[in-house]
């Protein structure tokens, strides 16, 4: 596989379609024993989480439903910092056992925001399905259930992920070449 450039940067492959594809039907085995009966509703946080949630929810047998959600940020005006807000999420999670998607965990600072707002609307449950993680970028400690790959803190793009908006489409994981 070669390297791909976006503007102005260089990627290496770095994780296959295939090792994703192996990973994700594992997770969704895993989840598939551990929600039996309950019918989860996952929420998967968009843009970057779409592809992932796709494959994962197609690798679930399980009844379940999914949803999706878009968190803005905001530069916070006051000392409180950055705001995220939620669009789009109509269902009542009271009562439900809630999954959260997300494609990538880099800081932690989006779901640490991001999860009292869903533990204020009293799920039954909560628990994460990251496709990555960057332990070593972590500055909010974020309990992950359902990991793929725990990467090394490198900037990486496809499978969902961008630069600048592009490379969303590339169907496996690059790279940044460091110049
Ligand atoms: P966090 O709030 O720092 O945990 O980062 C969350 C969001 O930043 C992710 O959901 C991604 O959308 C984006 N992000 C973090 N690392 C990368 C990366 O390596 N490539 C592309 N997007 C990233
Ligand atoms: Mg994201």
């Amino acid at each position: 596989m070669s390297n791909v450039v976006v503007n102005d940067k260089t990627f290496q492959p770095f994780i296959s379609s295939e090792e994703i594809h192996e990973r994700i039907k594992v997770m969704g085995k895993q989840i598939d024993k551990d929600y039996e009966g309950k019918r989860p509703l996952f929420i998967a946080i968009l843009n970057g989480s779409f592809m992932f949630a796709s494959d994962l929810f197609k690798s679930i047998s399980i009844e379940a439903e999914i949803c999706f959600i878009k968190l803005a940020s905001y530069k916070g005006t006051s000392s409180t910092g950055n705001l995220i807000t939620s669009i789009g999420l109509d269902e009542s999670l009271v009562n439900r056992e809630v999954v959260i998607i997300e494609d990538i965990i880099d800081t932690g600072n989006t779901l640490h925001q991001f999860l009292p707002q869903i533990q204020n609307q009293q799920p039954a449950s909560l628990k994460i399905a990251a496709l990555l993680n960057k332990p070593t970028a972590m500055k909010y400690p974020i309990n992950i259930d359902y990991l793929g790959f725990s990467v090394p803190d490198k900037f990486l793009l496809g499978f969902g992920l961008d630069y600048d908006g592009l490379g969303r489409n590339l169907p496996q994981i690059y790279q940044l070449v460091n110049e």
